[in-house]
């Protein structure tokens, strides 16, 4: 398996590049399950998890293609199978996204029960309420989640906790259903909006994306369009916190400030300086970084896949902060590994009590998932000596190639095959 080590103490500096949203080209390419014809898309980010849902569509019957240059052609025509398989379930519980699709198009779906995974529970149960209220059955037969429709109808489905898959299956059930559709207490991410879109563009009747109330009038079928997908404002959060931590000076271009205001309004008032441009951002990391505290909410709040980098920012904190998880139950497992970097982290439920201003020293740690790995890899930035991240396969499912990123802006990086 491969590792990572990372020397600290260097400041870094210069231009990196974003690259497209893994939780947008998710959806888009499951979105492609909806029509008999060709979808093209741009700024697909050849990570780990884009590769397993193109082997899961294709297994599925829908051609497929992924390239390096970021562009991905699918087409579902000959798609007959309607199942998503326990294998490839259990390695992306994102894979769920294909209910939706599947029982808009052919009003029955045979998928995986995803199980919990390191961060929560992550039940599904608001999905399969959403489509229960549209007509459908949903049974759980020996691990699979079995449902079957006569043809989808519209309703009105009240979110009682936010969900952004959940928000997305049942906005693409909804494209295809008899009447109108009404999602209230809705997922408002970008990566929301950015789904709507391109079901717009293949004919879906979609508004309010971006508010907490999404309206669908059912058409009868959908067409082939060409959509780019929007940068990844996760990869490019963590651009801006490897800036701030290490006082550094980065250009991050191709991403969307706008998508990003929560956490560059935080760099702000923990004291970096931070210039907004059309499609980049600047990020100066200035001493002391003053200890803030966060709470993690749905979007546009902090979001829960930067809080992870966050504390390693404030492992370096001038003071106390307090950071305050509300998603997900279990979403701390990377501060025991920074405790043995000799960082002072005390864990009270769902809060972290950072005390910065503690030296870190290289460690051997354990990535447990995607956005713990990226936080080890900060924190590496800025301790004493070499830092050996293990398991690092999480890192690939949503990075492209992060140590080559960081080592183009002088970082002291490399992975160990
Ligand atoms: C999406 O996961 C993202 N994944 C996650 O990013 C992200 O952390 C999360 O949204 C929150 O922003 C993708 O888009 C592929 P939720 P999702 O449903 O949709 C509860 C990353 O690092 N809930 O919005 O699975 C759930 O348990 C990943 O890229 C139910 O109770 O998250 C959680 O507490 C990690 N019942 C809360 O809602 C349901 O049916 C929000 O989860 C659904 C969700």
């Amino acid at each position: 398996m491969d590792k990572i080590c990372v020397t600290g103490g260097v400041a870094l500096a210069g231009r990196v590049e974003t690259s497209g949203a893994k939780n947008a080209a998710l959806p888009a390419m499951v979105a492609s399950l909806l029509t008999d014809e060709t979808i093209e898309l741009e700024n697909v980010p050849p990570v780990r998890d884009i590769l397993t849902t193109r082997r899961l569509l294709s297994e599925m019957g829908v051609q497929a293609e992924v390239r390096e240059d970021g562009s991905a052609t699918l087409n579902a025509a000959e798609a007959g199978g309607h199942e998503a398989p326990y294998e490839l379930v259990k390695t992306m519980r994102a894979s769920i996204l294909v209910l939706g699709p599947l029982m808009a198009r052919f009003g029955n779906a045979r998928v995986s029960l995803p199980g919990g995974c390191a961060i929560g529970a992550r039940p599904v149960n608001l999905h399969l309420m959403g489509l229960q209220k549209m007509g459908a059955t949903c049974e759980i037969v020996h691990g699979y989640i079995q449902a079957s429709s006569a043809g989808l109808r519209g309703a009105h489905i009240l979110f009682d906790t936010v969900t952004v898959t959940g928000t997305e299956n049942l906005m693409m059930a909804a494209t295809m259903a008899k009447g109108e559709t009404v999602l209230d207490n809705a997922a408002c991410e970008p990566e929301v909006s950015d789904l709507a879109e391109l079901l717009r563009r293949m004919g879906a009747l979609i508004e309010g994306d971006g508010t907490r109330t999404i309206r669908i009038q059912g058409v009868p079928r959908l067409h082939s369009c060409r959509h780019r997908i929007i940068p990844d404002r996760i990869e490019a959060g963590t651009f801006a916190v490897a800036a701030a931590i290490t006082h550094g000076d980065v250009l991050i271009s191709n991403c969307a400030p706008e998508h990003m205001t929560a956490l560059l309004l935080q760099l702000v008032s923990v004291g970096a300086e931070v210039d907004l441009r059309t499609g980049c951002v600047r990020v100066r990391g200035k001493d002391p970084i003053v200890s803030r505290d966060i709470t993690t909410q749905p979007y546009p709040g902090f979001a829960t896949d930067m809080q992870a980098q966050y504390m390693a920012l404030m492992t370096q904190g001038d003071g106390t902060s307090v950071i305050t998880e509300t998603i997900f139950e279990n979403r701390f497992m990377h501060a025991l590994e920074m405790v043995r970097m000799g960082a002072d982290i005390k864990i009270e439920g769902r809060r972290a009590i950072v005390r910065g201003g503690k030296p870190l020293s290289g460690a051997n740690v354990l990535a447990s998932d995607l956005r713990a790995s990226a936080s080890l890899i900060l924190a590496g930035l800025v301790a004493h000596g070499d830092t050996v991240i293990d398991r690092v396969y999480h890192l690939d499912r949503g990075y492209h190639r992060i140590e080559d990123k960081l080592a183009a802006l002088g970082a002291k990086i490399e992975r160990i095959r």
